[in-house]
């Protein structure tokens, strides 16, 4: 089989694709012909040993992968060879082939094809926990999204619509401001050259319900400063570096609510849950209320280029690896 090595933390220009003895089967085990694999923010900072989970090197990059079963191992029932699948992996998904427990399977529709499927995955279950787990957001309430076409952004816009929320999407190009609109965002700003409190107040009549935050840095507190009462501040993560620290003023102020966000972690502490998320969000898909965007396809050998391009906030969308 074909991997991606991560051979120690360090520049992403040290991967190299190599190939190796494909794993047998254990008990409980099944083998999934990799179709293509998810390539999100986290995979680059990992790489670099810049993330607080590090697996022992080396290792093989790559959190989620889609594909089809090409073996079932003992002691495995109800999964059939052939069945088209999504699956977590953690690590190891930047391959031709993975072999996981068949309880991690997750079946996919016959509408999702194997690329989007691959890149859905974190960003689509951190967007729906976030919208109906974390907080909730009602039809017709205004939506902030930071970060707007990113991976986090696009599925948080596309989740707040499908919940009825009017949507306004905040990022620094116009790309990327053209990827949220085509995604249902009703209203743009640019937020590295326009003020974000002002315009977002102005845009929603006042102030916005709900902010969703994946970048952290400068735009957090102006962001807060734009919710309403009552509104829910949530953050999800700090792509632009900086870990903002805001007044704590501007929470009491207006009833805010700030919400903590760490989907990972909770999938541990939850698998039920994380189960429930993960069908809500396939039966979305199937009734047709989320409209996950066509990620740009890569071969293996690009895995460090596109790492460095979403590190370097060069790209819109999502990408996978195609091996
Ligand atoms: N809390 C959770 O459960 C959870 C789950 C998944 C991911 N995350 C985190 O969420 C964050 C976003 O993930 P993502 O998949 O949406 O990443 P992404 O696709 O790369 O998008 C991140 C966006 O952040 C913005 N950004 C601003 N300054 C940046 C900088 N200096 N470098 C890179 N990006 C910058 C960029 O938008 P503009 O150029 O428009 O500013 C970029 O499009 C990451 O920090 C990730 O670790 C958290």
């Amino acid at each position: 089989m074909r991997t991606v090595i991560c051979p120690a933390f360090g520049p992403l220009a040290n991967l190299s694709v190599t190939t190796t003895e494909a794993p047998t089967l254990g008990e409980g085990m099944v083998r999934v012909d990799v179709a293509a694999a998810g390539v999100n923010f986290v995979d680059g900072l990992i790489c670099q040993g810049k993330y607080q989970l590090k697996p022992p090197t080396p290792f093989v990059p790559g959190s989620e992968v889609a594909g089809t079963v090409t073996e079932v191992g003992p002691g495995v029932t109800g999964i059939d060879v052939g069945t088209r699948v999504v699956v977590f992996v953690g690590f190891g998904g930047f391959a031709s082939e993975v072999v996981v427990p068949a309880l991690t399977l997750i079946r996919i529709p016959d509408s999702l094809d194997f690329e989007r499927a691959a890149a859905l995955i974190q960003s689509y279950c951190t967007a729906l926990f976030t919208l109906t787990r974390r907080t909730t957001v009602a039809p017709g309430e205004w939506v902030l999204v930071l970060g707007a076409g990113g991976g986090i952004g696009l599925a948080a816009i596309d989740v707040a619509r499908a919940l009825g929320a009017r949507v306004i999407a905040a990022a620094s190009s116009p790309g990327k401001l053209a990827a949220a609109s085509a995604m249902g965002a009703e209203a743009t700003i640019a937020y590295e050259t326009e003020d974000l409190k002002t315009r977002a107040r102005e845009i929603s009549g006042g102030g916005v319900d709900v902010v969703i935050d994946p970048v952290g840095g400068a735009h957090s507190e102006p962001a807060l400063r734009a919710t309403r009462h009552l509104g829910r501040f949530c953050v999800i993560g700090f792509a632009s570096g900086p870990i903002p620290s805001v007044p704590l003023n501007h929470v009491l102020l207006n009833n805010r609510t700030m919400v903590g966000v760490d989907w990972g972690g909770w999938t541990f502490k939850d698998p039920e849950g994380n189960r429930q998320v993960i069908a809500q969000l396939m039966s979305m898909i199937e009734e047709g209320r989320l409209h996950p965007t066509a990620p740009v396809a890569h071969p293996l050998e690009q895995a460090a280029t596109v790492m460095g391009g979403l590190l370097d906030r060069d790209l819109a969308g999502k990408a996978v690896l195609v091996p």
